[in-house]
């Protein structure tokens, strides 16, 4: 059965863990959809593709990529944290505006998740902006059960906090 964006029901998505050369314009086209980050952002979320190709699972980098009837509607990037036994960090998740509010981002929450615990990990961390903009982000991290870590003021720039949130999974 074909799914409508139109739809509000919640989706189940077809995850996929491999990585490909494809996914370097994939990853920038998806962040860029969302209209949250800048330039040098995007060039960050597409260099975390690239070292995942250079490297392999080396890199730390771990893909989750969600499609809908084979269209492309979202990712997750984590891996584990270098110098710390069990600490994860998710460390981008976007989700097309097309599909948002349709269950696609807590269904990439809870594969990480899972994939985590499996690895024997037992804490997982994520970073956000404090700004009203990531309102509905920070919205959404609670729903997926995350409590605020701490808060670092005027972190990323003046005003605008850096917020670590933080889930134990094991
Ligand atoms: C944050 C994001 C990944 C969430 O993905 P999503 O698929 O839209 O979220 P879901 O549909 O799975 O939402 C799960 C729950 O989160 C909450 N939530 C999601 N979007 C929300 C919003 N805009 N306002 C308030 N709560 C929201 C809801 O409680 C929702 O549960 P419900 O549908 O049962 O009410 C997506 O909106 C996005 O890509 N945002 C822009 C980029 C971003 O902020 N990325 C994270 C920073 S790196």
């Amino acid at each position: 059965m074909n799914q409508s964006p139109e739809s509000s029901q919640h989706l189940c998505p077809t995850l996929r863990e491999s990585v490909a050369a494809a996914d370097r314009e994939l990853v920038r086209q998806l962040v860029a959809a969302t209209g949250f980050f800048r330039d040098d952002e995007l060039l960050v979320a597409v260099e975390l593709v690239d070292e995942r190709l250079h490297k392999g699972l080396a890199s730390g980098y771990h893909f989750l990529f969600a499609e809908v009837d084979r269209r492309q509607a979202g990712y997750a990037c984590y891996g584990p944290i270098a110098c710390t036994v069990g600490s994860w960090d998710l460390y981008w998740i976007v989700v097309d505006p097309r599909w948002q509010g349709r269950g696609l981002g807590q269904a990439l929450v809870g594969a990480c998740e899972q994939r985590i615990q499996a690895a024997g990990g037992r804490r997982l961390y994520i970073e956000t902006s404090g700004r009203p903009q990531y309102a509905p982000t920070r919205a959404f991290y609670r729903r997926c059960g995350y409590e605020v870590a701490a808060e670092l003021t005027d972190f990323y720039d003046l005003g605008d906090d850096k917020v670590v949130w933080h889930k134990r999974i094991a």
